[in-house]
């Protein structure tokens, strides 16, 4: 059976079983602070699990894009190093919303396995939670009995709360889970030791599959557990482990989930993946392979879910994986030139029929992938540079160790993970300090650990209403009352968050900024300073909670900036159907930021957009402005009547069954954002920047309104600025050129007058060069410039032997000061008038430089040239005396 048939029918068998089959949500998470991958099936259902959210279909299945590389749920470290967790992973899961419990969930999966997939019952094991007396939990007896109808009991194991009591992060929805766990071990092993022994032992061949996790409860901020509204069901398997076990092999990386991969990696390096094959050198080779096949699936989906790698955040952890595969292909298989990118059509055949965003991003990925991975090589490069440079200074020192914050620099900048360096440093016979890298590595963590610092208090709550309504798309004003509050502390700044039982607050989302204004009540005005939101919760930002929380509230919405923003966000909806219309349908959307003073739209286009270009796009814009567009807004539209209207939808955006739909006239998109009521509004548009963001991505700036018109009239009054410099000519553009053309024309002639200057003036410094010792000396102030002393300089030098001058001048409250020594002085005693123009430039307050037999210096202070001149005289003195 392959993968993707495994697949279909995990899918096939719950929906036989009523369960609603729903994509995958994207696995880069918006709208929620506590995480920034999608690292459990449930997390898209954590509102639900906590009563925050209706219940639409009491059972749904489906198989979740997940990534564990960060906060609770972190496998990165193991990923490669064995052979069955990952970063990038699938995992395969139903759900119960206060629906079937314990028994039913056991009984299906029983079923699943051993009658539907024919896994070896004998084969099997399952865990129970064996209770928590500090938690105050009793061992899940009821699971435990249902277990006993399908398997023997030494086969039902107990297990701790660490392996059997499921937690999402640090608070949210947990509760006990069973654990199904399959023993791939020979028959001969099974005889001398039993699975029940290895268990949760980290046995490469007794792995768990299946987790089944009961919810019941929430952990709350200070960690103590409170009762859920109802009892749900969540359970997640592993595909690639399913996998494994189905076509029995010993490790996920020999399933056809990773063997095309794997074979294109073998082509790549031109090295063989040996699975069995455990030799040291082979194993280097395995384990390279291994990250690579596992990282390029985290690196392609996160990019197709509209996530590039960058500097911050969840841009940087991808970065992070990006740069760890290279360094593997580099490292491990000898991989010298960018590679990684050459794997997407791979990955794209053989998945891209499950995750259609692999096949319409493909070029993107490939081109985003390509570009990290170029600038990761030229920073590699430095990075074995700078990593040479520092062993050979030590050598020359005759030091013995590599300083731990060196090696941190080298991690940290130049990417190179501890093994590298050493093995780089044990070339040059050094070794490193690895105590005092992992301290600078604890001092970083601890850094950006206080940076994202967000601490979040418990709920208060006030009153019971569990539906937030939003009446904003109607209203900029209601009366309202608070549900909850609680305080927050963000990078140490306290502020509240608010949740009321209506509100005309736009949250943060779809590129537009989040509402702001105010909530007034009894004589009391408490100020909303953002408004954003959490899952499906829409948070107002105070920096105080009202003195009677009870109260009703008038709110009101900073009109002003709603309505600015407004324009704003139609203009781009109109700017995004006029670039498909003027550069083709392949630009989609990766990106955009809406406020009231302006709109920033990114896309995927894979060159510059010309000059013409911007202003057919512009133009078009303007003309859908002019022509009056009325909103067609559709509300709780099923989404699939919004796809046939042909509404654009993004990748790596979760959408509900319903949708908004914001039509204006030709332009149909599925949006959430608050829009004008006709085109017109919006005044006009101007673009007033084009620029680069990624590979493969195009940022355009453009501004409406009053704002737009303020532009042309900032360049109307320039514009009349330099005509009246100009002193009103008929044709400013070439009045304009006739000044550049005569200016240059005077540059000129100054040139050959300076040239003029310089003649007759060195007529009259040769008669006053006069030998001493042997050697051609002058100090003396010039009327020159520090170019015209460099030109004479150099005259003087192709003129006459032995020279050693000195020339000062004065201009414009600048002292300057030129040294000139003939090359075979500077050999013979080995001179550098770098050297003596630092230490003349002194006395000019001023510094300079240059090479052995010229050198400069500025200064600003012209008093101190006679003082240069006698001390030029006396170093003269002192180096041609001295023998
Ligand atoms: N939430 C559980 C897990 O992630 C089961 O889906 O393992």
């Amino acid at each position: 059976m392959t993968a993707n048939q495994i697949r279909q029918q995990f899918l096939e068998f719950f929906k036989g079983k009523q369960h609603e089959i729903v994509p995958s949500a994207p696995m880069v998470v918006k709208n929620d602070p506590t995480l920034m991958f999608t690292n459990a099936g449930m997390n898209q259902f954590k509102d639900i699990f906590l009563g925050n959210s209706p219940v639409k279909y009491p059972r749904i299945a489906n198989t979740q894009k997940c990534l564990r590389v960060s906060g609770k749920h972190n496998d990165l470290e193991e990923v490669g190093v064995d052979t069955y967790h990952h970063t990038m992973f699938e995992m395969l899961g139903n759900w119960s919303f206060g629906d079937y419990f314990k028994k039913e969930a056991i009984a299906w999966s029983w079923e699943l396995l051993t009658e539907v997939y024919k896994i070896d019952k004998s084969r099997l094991y399952v865990t129970v939670f064996e209770g928590s007396p500090e938690e105050g939990l009793e061992k899940d007896h009821e699971a435990f009995n249902e277990w006993k109808k399908y398997l023997s009991e030494d086969r039902i194991l107990n297990g701790s709360k660490k392996d059997n009591f499921w937690e999402m992060g640090d608070t949210g929805p947990c509760g006990p889970c069973t654990e199904i766990h399959y023993d791939g071990r020979s028959d001969e092993e099974r005889a001398k030791i039993s699975g029940a022994d290895l268990v949760n032992k980290d046995n490469p061949q007794v792995i768990e599959i299946w987790n089944n996790v009961f919810m019941e409860f929430n952990r709350k901020a200070d960690g103590s557990l409170e009762k859920l509204p109802a009892q749900h069901v969540d359970t997640g398997m592993g595909f690639e482990r399913l996998v494994r076990v189905l076509q029995g092999k010993q490790s996920n990386y020999d399933t056809d989930v990773f063997s095309p991969l794997i074979e294109k990696i073998e082509s790549l390096s031109g090295l063989r993946y040996k699975s069995n094959d455990t030799h040291k050198q082979q194993e280097i080779i395995n384990i390279g392979m291994r990250v690579i096949a596992d990282h390029i699936r985290a690196i392609s989906f996160s990019i197709a879910d509209g996530q590039l790698p960058s500097n911050t955040g969840a841009g940087y952890v991808i970065r992070r994986i990006l740069r760890r595969a290279v360094r593997y292909g580099y490292q491990s298989l000898g991989i010298k030139e960018p590679f990684l990118h050459r794997m997407v059509h791979v990955l794209a055949n053989q998945m891209g029929h499950a995750f259609p965003e692999l096949n319409a991003q493909k070029q993107l990925i490939e081109k985003v992938i390509k570009e990290e991975e170029q600038s990761f090589y030229r920073t590699l490069e430095n990075g074995l540079k700078r990593i040479d440079q520092v062993c050979i200074d030590l050598n020359a020192k005759k030091q013995k160790t590599i300083p731990g914050d060196v090696v941190f620099e080298l991690y940290d900048t130049f990417g190179f993970p501890l093994d590298l360096t050493q093995l780089i440093a044990k070339g040059y016979e050094l070794q490193i300090d690895e105590q005092g890298f992992r301290k600078n590595l604890e001092l970083q963590k601890n850094r950006s650990r206080k940076a994202g610092n967000i601490e979040t208090d418990d709920w208060i709550i006030i009153s019971d209403d569990d539906v937030e309504e939003f009446v904003g798309y109607d209203f900029t004003k209601a009366t309202i009352n608070l549900v909850k509050y609680r305080k927050v502390k963000i990078k140490n700044k306290e502020q509240y968050q608010l949740v009321f039982n209506l509100t005309p607050f736009y949250p943060e989302g779809g590129g537009q900024v989040g509402d702001t204004g105010y909530i007034e009540a009894e004589g009391e005005r408490i100020y909303i300073t953002d408004t954003k939101k959490e899952n499906n919760l829409i948070i107002h930002f105070s920096d105080a909670i009202p003195t009677n929380p009870q109260a009703t509230f008038n709110a009101v919405v900073n009109h002003h900036k709603r309505i600015y923003t407004a324009r704003n966000h139609t203009a781009t909806h109109l700017l995004h159907e006029s670039l498909r219309a003027v550069l083709g349908t392949h630009v989609e959307q990766k990106g955009s930021l809406v406020d009231e003073n302006y709109l920033r739209f990114d896309f995927s286009h894979f060159s510059k957009v010309s000059e013409e270009e911007l202003k057919a796009i512009e133009n078009m814009v303007n003309e859908k402005i002019r022509a009056n567009i009325l909103l067609e807004e559709y509300r709780n539209l099923p989404i699939e009547k919004g796809k046939e209207m042909g509404a654009m939808a993004l990748f790596g955006e979760k959408y509900g069954d319903t949708v908004r739909v914001i039509k204006f006239g030709t332009s149909i998109e599925f949006c959430g954002g608050t829009h004008v009521k006709n085109t017109a509004e919006i005044g006009r548009f101007k673009i007033i920047s084009e620029s680069a963001v990624a590979a493969g991505i195009r940022r355009i700036e453009a501004i409406t309104s009053d704002k737009a018109d303020s532009y042309y009239q900032e360049k109307e009054f320039l514009i009349k600025e330099i005509n009246d410099l100009l002193k009103n000519p008929k044709d400013i553009k070439k009045a304009i050129n006739d000044i550049i053309t005569e200016n240059s024309q005077l540059k000129k002639q100054i040139e050959i007058l300076s040239r003029e200057k310089v003649k007759n003036i060195k007529q009259e410094v040769i008669k006053e060069i006069k030998p001493l010792n042997g050697i051609n000396f002058l100090a003396r102030k010039l009327d020159l410039d520090a170019q015209q002393i460099k030109d004479l300089a150099f005259q003087l030098k192709n003129e006459m032997p032995n020279l050693f001058l000195v020339f000062v001048s004065e201009q414009a409250g600048k002292a300057n000061i030129g040294v000139l020594i003939s090359e075979e002085i500077v050999k013979d005693k080995n001179l550098h008038a770098g050297n003596i123009v630092k230490e003349l430039a002194k006395e000019i307050n001023g510094g300079g430089g240059g090479q052995a037999f010229y050198a400069s210096a500025g200064g600003t202070n012209p008093q101190g040239l006679e003082q240069v001149l006698l001390k030029a005289e006396n170093i003269f003195k002192t180096i041609f005396t001295k023998n």
